[in-house]
């Protein structure tokens, strides 16, 4: 049977580990050819090695998402690989300064959102002038459950920038809606990621709130994400744009 993703070609920013790399691994079971960017080569190379292992058909693209001139070389290079660029997850991302609003810096705060929302839109600014090109794609943005509800632990800054991913999700979605360029975003809840692991261990008494408020009573797994980036990167999903799409086990439903 055809993979749901058969002769497409996506491109996973952040693929070098956690959630990024669980949706490399995902698309390419699913028969995409998909581009692995990330800034560590390491992370990166071992994605690319792990979807060989499984017969898919991955490239490894070195980009720092905060850089324009490296998101511009990393669609170029996507297209000029594979010839196209069907699915793109913008899912590289940071966690912030873990300090209290009036702690921040702006150095802290202008680090998080150079990542976290100008990276996601440089990133859609070259992926949509290729699907323009192409008259058709879709893209995945990761927000986080964190871009609907707040908290109260010293993130300000990462809650605001995933909140700022939903609007620019929705309004992008609005303005590509009838150029056939399907744009979404995913708001997962607690991952079991090496970005997690940091955060529990780095902020005072977190990993306990975070396991008493799991309805499910326990975390996600990063392959919890990647299926439904794959179901919205796919036809399946083909009346679905503008939208967040929540994977918390129910954390904002309390
Ligand atoms: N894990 C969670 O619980 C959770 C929850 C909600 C949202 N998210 C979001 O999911 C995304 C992925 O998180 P994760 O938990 O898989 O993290 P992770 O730390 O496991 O992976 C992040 C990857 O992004 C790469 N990266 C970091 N800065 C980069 C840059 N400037 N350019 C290119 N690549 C860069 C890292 O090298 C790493 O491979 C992030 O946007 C995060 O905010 C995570």
């Amino acid at each position: 049977m055809a993979g749901r993703l058969q002769n497409k070609v996506a491109l996973v920013t952040g693929g070098g580990s956690g959630i990024g790399r669980a949706t490399a691994l995902a698309m390419a079971h699913e028969g995409a050819k998909v581009v692995v960017a990330d800034m560590s080569v390491e992370g990166g190379e071992e994605t690319v090695q792990l979807v060989a292992e499984q017969r898919g058909v991955a490239k490894f693209v070195r980009a720092d998402v905060t850089s324009e001139e490296a998101i511009k070389g990393m669609v170029q290079e996507t297209v000029a690989a594979f010839g196209r660029l069907d699915c793109a997850f913008n899912n590289a991302g940071m966690g912030g300064a873990g300090k209290r609003t009036h702690e921040h810096t702006e150095a802290d705060w202008d680090r998080t959102m150079a990542l976290n929302l100008t990276g996601v839109w440089l990133c859609m600014k070259y992926e949509i002038a290729q699907m323009l090109k192409q008259c058709g794609g879709a893209i995945v943005n990761t927000s986080s459950i964190r871009g609907v509800v707040g908290l109260d632990s010293g993130l300000s800054a990462y809650v605001a920038s995933k909140h700022a991913v939903l609007g620019l999700t929705k309004s992008a979605a609005l303005e590509y809606a009838n150029h056939n360029i399907r744009i979404n975003a995913v708001c997962p809840g607690v991952i079991e990621t090496p970005m997690v692991t940091k955060a529990l261990v780095a902020i005072d008494g977190y990993a306990e709130r975070v396991q008493i408020m799991q309805p499910v009573g326990r975390l996600g797994q990063p392959e919890e994400i990647a299926k439904p980036v794959v179901w919205l990167c796919s036809d399946a999903s083909s009346y679905v744009t503008g939208t967040g799409l929540i994977a918390d086990g129910a954390w904002t439903a309390q």
